[in-house]
């Protein structure tokens, strides 16, 4: 029997980790965690994370194959391969702050292991990490020369929250790289033979360890890159009346271009895609590379020009004044069907909205007030911090309030904000938002969410992302930031 253990039991460790053991009888798989919270939380009925499909694959398995611990050393110690999952941040201070990647959970993940160890082992790359990591990796593993062999390998994830479980299951490619040495092409082969029980062979793509450090970087920046493009072509078509999801179609229909991740929207967020480019940034820039890294810095400026630009538009709309007016917030989360609030652009555009004196009103179906409050409280790049590092953060913020019905947070706002594009929100009576809410009644919809005919028609002013703009809003001067 292969014994599996893997370090982090987050939105990758678990799931990743979970789906192993449910394709893999005869391997058995340890998720092991510092943070007892989250792993009480993966052996009970409420799993730390919201993932859909998850539930029924740790139920499946849990207590056969699968195990979650807070005993860190025991389980490292008798495993074979190990995974390391845990966080890899974007630096908060010191050289390098704002950009490269604080590697501090990775490298006291790997003296551990280096320390534990009383056999030989396969260590797994699954964190995102800058390229060459692995061989300050191997150095440390290595540092206490007690004559183990430690094969590194980079097995980068390339599942997306809220889709997971169905990347997981069908992946469109997975990616081990390693050392081209014979250790390392057998350690290659071993972990092949692992996702081989599932995912077909041609699949399972090998390559040398930095390419495959590095695609993982590559992919999430160019992913990141056709949302910035798609929203830099919105503002064009609000200033000219082109529709941006008419011009999405027609590009998509190119079959160089394709049709997937056009959508326009008021911001990409979640934990990967901003980390990741800064640290490609980083990554340049001490490369001598500036041409290129200020290429990829473009990226998360137009993201957050995005985000500036629908602030402004929620402001010039209502007369240049949201002081103490209620606006009411629909959907939190970076984007539907997770919990996740990490880099969502719901935290920008709340701040700027606060900035602006507005009463907010919060509705999310899968995030907590505690979560809401926590995230408008922190500073930027602390939230992805394991959870018992994180500054704590006040019971309540003046100016907001978390409720737990669609209705009641629009229920006598004078504008709705749709920030993360819930299934729910599309199935809203909006006639009834519309009679509950003070006239002129705003919808500014950053997920292009609402029927905009529709809800014009019910007397609502409509804002909508990359769309023709509504006859009020054209007139209202623009705010400059
Ligand atoms: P996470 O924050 O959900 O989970 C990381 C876990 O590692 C935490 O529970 C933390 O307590 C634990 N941890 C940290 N240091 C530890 C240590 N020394 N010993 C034991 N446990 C430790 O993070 P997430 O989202 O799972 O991401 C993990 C890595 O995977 C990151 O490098 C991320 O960039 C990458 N990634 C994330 C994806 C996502 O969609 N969230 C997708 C693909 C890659």
């Amino acid at each position: 029997m292969v014994k599996v253990c893997c370090i982090g039991a987050g939105y990758v460790g678990g799931p990743t980790m979970a789906v192993i053991a449910l394709k893999c009888p005869k391997v058995v798989v340890t998720v092991v965690d510092i943070s007892s919270q989250r792993i009480n939380g993966w052996n009970s009925d409420h799993l730390p994370i919201y993932e859909p499909g998850l539930d029924d694959v740790v139920k499946q398995c849990r207590g056969k194959n699968l195990f979650f611990s807070t005993d860190v050393e025991k389980h490292v110690s008798e495993a074979d391969i190990v995974f390391v999952s845990v966080n890899t941040p974007t630096k908060t201070h010191g050289l390098g702050a704002g950009k490269a990647a604080d590697l501090t959970y990775w490298e006291s993940a790997a003296r551990m292991i280096a320390d534990v160890s009383k056999s030989d082992k396969i260590v797994v790359e699954k964190s995102t990490v800058p390229v060459k990591t692995a061989e300050a990796i191997e150095r440390i593993l290595t540092h206490n020369n007690k004559g183990i062999n430690f094969t590194i390998l980079s097995n980068p994830e390339f599942l997306a929250e809220g889709t997971a479980i169905e990347d997981l299951f069908k992946p469109d490619r997975v990616l081990i790289g390693g050392r081209e040495t014979p250790d390392g092409q057998k350690a290659i082969q071993t972990l092949k033979e692992v996702y081989a029980n599932w995912v077909p062979e041609e699949k399972i793509l090998c390559t040398n360890l930095w390419s495959a450090e590095l695609s993982k970087l590559a992919a999430n920046a160019f992913l990141a890159q056709r949302i910035s493009s798609v929203n830099a072509m919105s503002a064009l078509c609000e200033a000219t009346g082109a529709d941006v999801a008419q011009v999405s179609h027609s590009i998509g229909t190119d079959s160089r271009i394709g049709p997937k991740f056009l959508n326009a929207s008021v911001g990409f967020g979640g934990s990967c895609f901003q980390k990741d480019i800064l640290n490609l940034v980083y990554i340049c820039e001490c490369n001598g590379l500036p041409e290129v890294a200020n290429y990829w810095k473009q990226v998360v400026k137009v993201n957050d020009y995005q985000k500036t630009r629908f602030v402004n538009r929620v402001v010039s709309s209502m007369f240049n004044t949201i002081s103490n007016k209620k606006i009411a917030v629909l959907g939190f989360a970076f984007k539907k069907d997770t919990g996740d609030t990490r880099e969502t652009p719901a935290i920008d555009v709340c701040k700027g909205l606060l900035g602006d004196k507005a009463k907010l009103s919060i509705y999310d179906p899968q995030v907590t007030e505690d979560q809401i409050t926590k995230d408008l409280s922190m500073r930027k790049f602390d939230k992805d911090h394991p959870a018992h590092l994180q500054p704590p953060s006040p019971t309540s913020i003046k100016q907001v309030s978390v409720v737990w019905d669609a209705y009641e947070a629009v229920k006598d706002s004078h504008g709705l904000c749709i920030l993360t594009e819930w299934d729910e929100f599309k199935k809203l009576d909006y006639q009834k938002v519309y009679d509950s809410m003070q006239k002129p009644a705003f919808i500014f919809d950053g997920r292009n969410v609402v029927d905009v005919k529709k809800t014009r028609e019910i007397g609502f002013i409509v804002y909508s992302i990359g769309k023709p703009l509504d006859p009020w809003l054209k007139d209202m001067p623009a705010v400059v930031a």
